[in-house]
């Protein structure tokens, strides 16, 4: 499913609906919420709309999907940029919100780290958000799975640490079995220069070792894309 917005205002607006009305339902059914925050600079908007929102804090437990390998006061950290819009302007309890240590020398020991986190909190079942937000890269990476990433073909791990040859640098990400689990994984997708990326994604045929997002298919749960009119530009 695919809902069009006529601005970025307008589609952090109806963002922030979904999480709302995705957080008090979960809260009825479950007593609590579970949800996996994208990074990448899209979100910020719906982040600082949240930070005003009626949401049940206590009861709502804020993971990332994925992580620069950087320290969280890093310019380039996705928590920070979730902590300077929503976290440090909400009455979120401190031990709700669960960050990839980004600042571990070994990539491989955050990703290690953040394995045994996600277990702690959702036991030894298949960790199972209930919604999970993801970005859309120009190149069609999605978390910080990139194309013709191993993190691709990853079955077992709930958090890989990929070295991204494009960006010369190490990333922690949560891995597909993750993130095809959650029960509303939601796009949100803003501005012209991501036009013809989606377009590829939405229609053309499915080649996730080119278009990442493609290998996004929800297992039981809803898939849905946020767009915005610039983005959606070039959709038939
Ligand atoms: C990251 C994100 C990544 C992001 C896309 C889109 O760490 O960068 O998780 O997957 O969502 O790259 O980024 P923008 O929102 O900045 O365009």
């Amino acid at each position: 499913m695919v809902e069009i917005f006529g601005d970025s205002i307008a589609l952090a607006r109806a963002a922030a609906n979904h999480v709302l009305k995705q957080c008090h339902e979960s809260v009825a059914q479950h007593g609590r919420f579970n949800v996996a925050l994208s990074g990448g600079s899209t979100p910020q908007t719906l982040y600082k709309l949240l930070a005003d929102e009626p949401i049940p804090w206590a009861k709502s437990h804020f993971f990332f999907t994925d992580e620069r390998h950087v320290p969280p006061d890093h310019p380039q950290s996705n928590y920070r940029l979730a902590h300077e819009a929503m976290f440090s302007r909400a009455p979120v309890p401190e031990q709700n919100v669960q960050r990839i240590p980004g600042e571990t020398p070994s990539a491989a020991a955050a990703a290690h780290a953040y394995e045994q986190t996600l277990r702690t909190h959702f036991g030894a079942t298949l960790p199972r958000f209930e919604l999970v937000l993801l970005g859309l890269g120009e190149d069609g990476h999605t978390a910080s799975i990139f194309p013709r990433s191993e993190v691709l073909h990853e079955t077992e791990r709930l958090v890989a640490a990929p070295w991204v040859e494009q960006l010369n640098s190490y990333r922690i990400t949560l891995t597909l079995p993750v993130l095809n689990n959650g029960a509303s994984v939601v796009f949100l997708v803003s501005g012209e220069q991501k036009a013809e990326v989606l377009r590829e994604v939405l229609q053309t045929e499915s080649n996730p070792a080119r278009y990442p997002a493609q290998a996004i298919r929800p297992n039981s749960g809803n898939l849905l894309w946020l767009v915005d009119q610039a983005a959606a530009r070039l959709l038939r």
